[in-house]
């Protein structure tokens, strides 16, 4: 049975949408909750309370335990004041889901100084930040669970969100090297990169597909992350509508060509295809594991 019973976690952007959804199901596996969610609109202005309050208000009538926080994860000192949240509340901290997010679409040739600073800002920088806040506890309990929320925009691309998903690939960089910093104090980060209906999405997907796309179905997968029993670390799982899988950045088995004088840009482009097939393409662990394949 995964249980995150006297667990402690803090999620992000709890006020609606998948950090509720995530808040719910957490705490009903036995988790106590800091939902944190200034509140304002999809695009960052103005702030609100009602979210956070409606979330705690949800998670305490299914009988579980939360309390609120308002603060924003751009800044230090908001993230500080989550993480101190929680140990006021319950003492320890023990999850942390980074699910914060804003959007400011626009296509490149439109896009703000500040639109790019601001998305940035909230879902990389804060992400960061909130981590940051909460490594010296979780490095000192020797335990830790991190789940960013990356998304398909960033591994794919997506049209007019280039401040978006440089941000949400910055997560899985991001992750990359924590899981290196993060193992030997018992920490595990991975990722999500879900799809799910919430304000958000609904003005961009169709109708039909919302309905199969309950945020419900994605909190399980954050659930098994942010639990012991997780077996996996420094992973991103594609996660929306009963639909669960790893996404991996690969590399192909590549060419191996003499380093000499005969390497040029003609070699190059006669073999296009063997250096772009991925039939053999295989994730890498990390740096040292890329630097052995080249130097091999
Ligand atoms: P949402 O708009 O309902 O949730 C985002 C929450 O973050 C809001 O409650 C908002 O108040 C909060 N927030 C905004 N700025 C904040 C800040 N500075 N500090 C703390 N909280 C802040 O949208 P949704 O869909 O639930 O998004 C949750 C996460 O999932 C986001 O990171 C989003 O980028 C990501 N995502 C969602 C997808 C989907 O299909 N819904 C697809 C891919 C990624």
């Amino acid at each position: 049975m995964i249980s995150l019973k006297d667990r402690v976690a803090l999620i992000t952007g709890a006020g609606g949408g998948l950090g509720r959804s995530h808040a719910l199901y957490l705490a009903g596996l036995g988790a106590k909750i800091v939902v944190n969610d200034p509140g304002g609109g999809v695009a960052g202005s103005g702030g609100n309370r009602a979210p956070a309050d409606e979330t705690v208000a949800l998670v305490r009538q299914a009988g579980g335990e939360a309390v609120a926080d308002y603060s924003g994860v751009e800044t230090m000192e908001g993230a500080s004041r989550m993480t101190a949240a929680a140990l006021e509340a319950f003492g320890r901290l023990d999850i942390v889901v980074n699910n914060a997010g804003i959007l400011r679409d626009a296509s490149f040739k439109k896009q703000t100084d500040d639109d790019w600073r601001r998305v940035l800002d909230v879902h990389l920088t804060g992400s960061r930040n909130v981590v940051k806040a909460a490594w010296d506890h979780l490095c000192g309990r020797k335990y830790g669970r991190i789940v960013m929320t990356s998304s398909a925009s960033g591994l794919y691309g997506n049209f007019g969100q280039t401040n978006y998903g440089a941000a949400k690939l910055g997560a899985i960089g991001f992750l990359n090297s924590l899981k290196e910093e993060g193992e030997r104090y018992g920490i595990k980060v991975n990722a999500v990169a879900p799809m799910a209906r919430s304000r958000m999405t609904e003005s961009i997907l169709p109708a039909e597909l919302l309905g199969k796309l309950d945020p419900r179905f994605v909190s399980p997968v954050v659930a098994y992350l942010a639990s012991e029993d997780c077996a996996v670390n420094g992973q991103c799982w594609a996660v929306g509508g009963g639909y669960v899988a790893r996404v991996a950045i690969v590399e192909a088995k590549g060419l191996r060509l003499p380093a000499d004088e005969s390497f040029d840009a003609e070699t190059v482009a006669a073999n296009l295809e063997t250096i772009t097939d991925l039939g053999k393409a295989r994730p890498l662990a990390n740096l040292m594991d890329a630097s052995a394949k080249i130097l091999r």
